[in-house]
């Protein structure tokens, strides 16, 4: 990704949800000549990020949607299984003439596979509440006639969040459970593949939904162990899943329910993105660098 290549040069992103990952994107477009706002529910100290707080109605104003070319979002459903972008800018959105507008959706809307991989092929049968409305804001996105593309992503870690962060504050749980396994991936990767398919636009066939996760799917034990033997600390003993279900909070039980691999044929194999970390060993060694 040359900066001087890059088509992206001079493009106006708007970045609604800039938290872990749209931070990370901001970032990186920025370093390629395009320009980057970025959204937050209260007032920062930055020229290039904007209020959007649909719950109190704050909108933001004209200048920021002026020259716009590309929308990113990152911002989760509603309570109500709705998208806050769609229900408050669709038609602000639609009068722009863009050229892309991508949503961070997740892999959640799968369901449980019971280990077996799935792709963009399989239907989704989304097990939770919480997958069921992000499916429904996919589907307002789709039907928003919008340039949209959507990628379901897995467990996202990168420098800052990682099983690193959980060891250092104490937040770590060893639960062992038979055959569990998660996917995951590295911020980085979420960045660079939507990066390497908005340069290659013209070049690479259009899928409206692409799957965005690394090669090796695995329990979360191993990646925890990884850890500790990069710390060069001893991994506490781990606790069998019924017993430590006890203590986990409806959320975190929620996720020991599913229990699926996602492929990542579309991305990598059909489409040529290569992975800067293709497991969590290279991406947790980065993030070791960062910690
Ligand atoms: N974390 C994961 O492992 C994971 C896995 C799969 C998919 N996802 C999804 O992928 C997307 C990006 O994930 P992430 O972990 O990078 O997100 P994140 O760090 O949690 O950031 C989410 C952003 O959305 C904004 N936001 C949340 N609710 C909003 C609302 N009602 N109105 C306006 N803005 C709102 C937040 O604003 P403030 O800055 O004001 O708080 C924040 O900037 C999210 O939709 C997330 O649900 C996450």
């Amino acid at each position: 990704m040359s900066n001087l290549a890059s088509p992206l040069i001079n493009k106006k992103f708007l970045i609604f949800g800039c938290g872990f990952s749209g931070n990370f994107f901001a970032k990186k477009i920025r370093k390629l000549g395009s320009t980057a706002l970025t959204s937050s529910r209260s007032k920062k100290n930055d020229p290039n990020s904007f209020v959007f707080d649909r719950d109190n109605n704050i909108i933001p104003n004209q200048k920021f949607f002026d020259g716009v070319t590309h929308v990113l979002s990152c911002v989760p459903p509603d309570k109500n299984g709705h998208d806050p972008i769609l229900k408050t800018l669709k038609s602000k959105l639609q009068s722009l003439s863009l050229e892309w507008v991508g949503y961070l959706s997740t892999t959640g809307v799968y369901g449980n596979t019971y280990g077996q991989w799935v792709s963009e092929k399989n239907k989704p049968n989304p097990l939770q509440k919480r997958s069921q409305k992000r499916l429904n804001c996919e589907e307002e996105w789709i039907n928003s006639n919008l340039p949209i593309q959507i990628f379901r992503l897995p467990g996202i870690y990168g420098p800052g969040r990682s099983t690193f962060e959980a060891i250092k504050n104490n937040k770590i749980r060893v639960i062992s459970k038979n055959n569990q396994v998660f996917s995951r991936i590295h911020v980085a990767d979420i960045t660079n593949a939507i990066i390497y398919l908005l340069e290659n636009k013209n070049s690479l066939q259009f899928h409206r939904i692409i799957n965005i996760a690394d090669d090796e799917p695995c329990s979360q034990i191993e990646v925890i162990q990884y850890c500790y033997d990069l710390l060069g600390l001893n991994m506490p003993k781990p606790i069998i899943f019924e017993e430590a279900k006890k203590d986990l909070s409806p959320i975190a039980q929620s996720f020991w329910m599913e229990n699926r691999r996602v492929s990542n044929n579309l991305l990598c194999k059909e489409l040529g993105y290569k992975l800067m970390y293709r497991s969590y060993k290279f991406g947790l060694k980065d993030c070791l660098l960062n910690y």
